[in-house]
């Protein structure tokens, strides 16, 4: 089933935003907009853009509003939207949450619905820890809960899996403060605008996923 509907998921590093996406893309063909995998892209390519902010991310702080906002303003109207799309990561701060009303009001958008994984800070960081990711096809597996095949190696290719650089212990602490500091607000703003969907984030990634895909099928198309 495809719906027109458009979507953010907002919480802490680790909460499971990514991979809820990944379902939600199989499932409903939804775009996935994550402000982290664009900026990771123009630093592998070596863009301005990813220049500024490369020393920005290792440290565990966030990129300039101005930065995210021009990355995001650039794909959300474009055509491979136009089935709906969801917004992971972005918007980060209160400032860019306004900027994202202003720029979908001018289009007559809107947000539909705001999901917020709830998941305590010690989890978080018990979930980081054990990420690891294959770079060429982004494929991403857990140490913990969800292991590769062959430890280390990639399922399908066998090649080398790697930790992101900000995934360190020292940095993910800092991206825990900076969340709970810049990014936590979000919550009331949404929830004033009556889009906020809490949902607990400790379950299996599964019964997390019914639980979204039940409000979901509940939005009008
Ligand atoms: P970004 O890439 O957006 O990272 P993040 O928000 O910190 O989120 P993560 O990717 O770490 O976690 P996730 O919630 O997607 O969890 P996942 O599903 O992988 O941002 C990185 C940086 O870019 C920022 O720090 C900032 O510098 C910059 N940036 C990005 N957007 C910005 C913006 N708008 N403004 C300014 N700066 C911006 O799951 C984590 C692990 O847990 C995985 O291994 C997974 O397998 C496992 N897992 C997931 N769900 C479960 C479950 N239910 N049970 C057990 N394990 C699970």
């Amino acid at each position: 089933m495809k719906k027109n509907i458009h979507i953010i998921l907002l919480g802490p590093p680790g909460c499971g935003k990514g991979t809820q996406a990944q379902k939600l893309i199989r499932e409903f063909g939804f775009v996935q907009l994550s402000t982290g995998d664009m900026l990771r892209a123009a630093i592998s390519k070596g863009t301005e853009i990813g220049m500024q902010a490369k020393s920005i991310i290792d440290k565990g702080e966030l990129v300039s509003d101005e930065i995210v906002i021009g990355i995001v303003r650039d794909r959300i109207f474009s055509t491979e939207c136009e089935c709906g799309y969801m917004l992971d990561g972005f918007p980060r701060t209160l400032a860019q949450a306004e900027k994202l009303d202003q720029i979908l009001s001018d289009r007559n958008q809107k947000i539909d619905v705001v999901f917020r994984l709830c998941v305590p800070d010690d989890m978080a960081i018990r979930r980081i820890a054990g990420r690891r990711f294959h770079i060429t096809s982004g494929r991403s597996y857990n140490i913990e809960f969800n292991p590769p095949k062959i430890e280390g190696r990639d399922d399908i290719t066998g090649e080398k899996l790697v930790q992101r650089e900000d995934d360190k212990e020292e940095i993910v602490q800092s991206r825990l403060n900076t969340y709970h500091e810049l990014t936590e607000p979000l919550v009331r703003y949404y929830q004033k605008q009556g889009i906020l969907k809490a949902i607990d984030g400790t379950g299996s990634p599964e019964n997390i996923y019914a639980e979204i895909k039940q409000t979901l099928n509940e939005v009008p198309a």
